[in-house]
């Protein structure tokens, strides 16, 4: 069975009472709720994980190399800035892996700074603006 870790950066426990007008009324528990159905029905032996902790994000892209697993990460705002988590990220590439970059919202439609991605240019793919749906269309093409 495939292995996917769906990783989730900073402030996106805060999910349902954070700008909702952006990202939804959906908690992150609810989020979850979600991502593991869609990734069972795919037949994937899925984990989601969220932290605040640029040093725990790190541990576990490694933990993913070593454990051979897919990744679907949304970086949150360290996608904007965090030169560690890309090349952490680009350590799952270059073992074959897939990495699949998502986001909840379109960052291109919002605030100059989050035009830039350091991450994109070292992930299998980036999905964003569709909620939710950014990750479970990663799982689809996953499974
Ligand atoms: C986000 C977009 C980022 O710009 C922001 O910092 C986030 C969430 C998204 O899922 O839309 O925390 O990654």
């Amino acid at each position: 069975m495939s292995k996917v870790m769906i990783l989730n950066g900073p402030n996106l426990g805060r999910l349902g009472s954070r700008e909702p007008e952006i990202y939804g009324s959906a908690d992150f528990d609810e989020l979850t709720r979600q991502v593991l159905a869609k990734a069972k029905g795919l037949g994937l032996m899925a984990e989601m994980r969220q932290t605040d902790s640029e040093a725990e994000l790190i541990k576990w892209l490694h933990e993913a190399v070593d454990s051979k697993s897919n990744v679907v990460l949304n970086p949150a705002a360290f996608t904007h800035y965090s030169y560690a988590t890309r090349d952490a990220a680009a350590l799952v590439t270059k073992a074959g892996l897939k990495l699949i970059e998502v986001h909840l919202s379109n960052p291109h439609s919002r605030e100059e700074f989050r035009h830039t991605s350091v991450i994109s240019g070292v992930a299998t793919g980036v999905i964003a603006g569709f909620g939710a749906g950014s990750y479970l269309a990663a799982l689809d093409l996953l499974g």
